[in-house]
């Protein structure tokens, strides 16, 4: 019979978010007049923007024509896409980053997991905890990590993020080759400050290490002090890759558009010390691997860069932190120490109890879904994740039944 790959062996059975459908639909099964709330995935529920729709259906007819038919389109995007983007979340911002450094995918989901394949399989690998768990599970795939003990798998570098240091880790006092970090982050709502990564940005020139940054949701930053985006460091471009996504601002879940940008002069080297292109290594990769996002797609992910895009984008990611007010307000109200939600759309709690306990509890007692926070990770225990991505009338409800539950707790 032929073998698996037995790296696959050292996972945990299912991905979080699988387990926790599996509660709820358990739940369901039992309840079923019951209605939930869910507050776990952080899934948008609002509409795709006016100014999106009217792009993605004027597409679509472009498609219907002869004239207007697109095939197979460039794999790294179309240059509409790429100039706007460029044009828009880096020079607008004084980063340095050119249309032709940034590759249109379909998610940063599968990019932040592709992404390892280009480095050799003996780095050492920092990974924050709690941690977005693709992050995680795509290198022990690959092969680089041990087993799993007591809930953390040998050869990662784990980045310890607490309620000590804010939920933003310390730079590790030994080398590695490959960081990932996110900010705002997934899943404490943590923000890093220009000073914080610039730490981060020296360490990784200092080991010759390169940084994944996943800037998935930036749309949420109100302050204006905080960075939208990690080449508004100085040296960044020569040690970071970023990854960014249409879904959480633009509403593109379901839709599917995404970017990572991989800046020329990043490089790598071989086990005999010759340098390459990092971004001709991702180039390549993408190609042989990737027929790019559809056109119309595409034309719907160019318009949130036009003035009613913009206007829209604001209004829906400004509603998402109105809910996240909401949703730390209460939680704060009912006595829980709370971060996120202010730049972020994900509000972290701390339970003072087993986070999949107190995921049950609101459960079964609320009827509302969030994510235990141990499910991303050790440092995760003790904490959970409440999402504020739904409706204004299901977070209102969701965080009535949760006082109506606790304090009769
Ligand atoms: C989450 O809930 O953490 C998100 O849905 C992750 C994602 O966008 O894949």
């Amino acid at each position: 019979m032929i073998r698996i790959n037995e790296n696959y062996l050292k996972l945990k059975a299912s991905y979080l978010f699988s387990d926790i459908a599996k509660r709820v639909s358990a739940y369901q099964e039992a309840n079923p007049d019951s209605p939930i709330i869910r507050l776990g995935i952080g899934d948008v529920t609002e509409p795709l923007p006016q100014a999106c729709q009217k792009a993605f259906h004027a597409a679509i007819d472009e498609q219907g024509t002869r004239e207007g038919f697109h095939g197979y389109g460039p794999e790294q995007g179309y240059a509409f896409l790429r100039e706007a983007i460029a044009k828009n979340d880096f020079e607008s911002r004084g980063a340095d980053i050119d249309a032709d450094e940034i590759f249109v995918s379909d998610g940063a989901k599968c990019d932040s997991g592709n992404i390892q394949e280009i480095f050799g399989e003996d780095i050492k690998i920092a990974v924050p905890d709690p941690v977005y768990p693709v992050y995680v599970d795509t290198n022990v795939m690959a092969g680089r990590t041990g087993a799993n003990v007591d809930g953390r798998y040998e050869g990662f570098v784990y980045l310890d993020s607490t309620p000590e240091n804010g939920y933003v880790p310390s730079i590790p006092e030994e080398k590695v080759d490959l960081i990932y970090l996110c900010f705002p982050n997934n899943p404490t709502g943590a923000t890093a400050t220009k000073e914080q990564l610039k730490a981060w940005v020296d360490y990784a020139k200092e080991c010759g290490a390169i940084i994944l940054f996943d800037a998935a949701y930036v749309a949420f930053v109100r302050n204006p002090e905080l960075p939208q985006s990690i080449y508004e460091i100085e040296g960044a471009r020569d040690v970071a890759i970023e990854f960014r996504s249409f879904s959480k601002n633009a509403g593109f879940t379901g839709t599917r558009c995404a970017y990572t940008v991989v800046p020329k002069s990043l490089k790598a080297q071989d086990a005999a010390g010759n340098e390459h292109s990092v971004h001709a290594l991702w180039n390549r990769r993408h190609c042989t691997k990737f027929n790019g996002v559809s056109y119309p797609v595409q034309k719907a992910a160019e318009a949130v860069y036009s003035e009613e895009g913009k206007a829209e984008i604001k209004a829906l990611t400004d509603f998402y932190l109105d809910n996240a007010k909401i949703v730390r307000g209460a939680m704060e109200g009912l006595g829980y120490k709370c971060v996120g939600g202010d730049d972020s759309p994900y509000v972290w709690i701390q339970t003072g109890q087993p986070s999949w306990d107190f995921f049950d509890k609101l459960l079964n007692e609320a009827g509302v879904v969030c994510t235990p926070g141990a499910g991303f990770g050790t440092c995760g225990e003790g904490h959970i994740r409440i999402s504020a991505f739904n409706s204004r009338e299901k977070i209102e409800e969701a965080m009535g039944r949760i006082k109506d539950a606790l304090a009769n707790a």
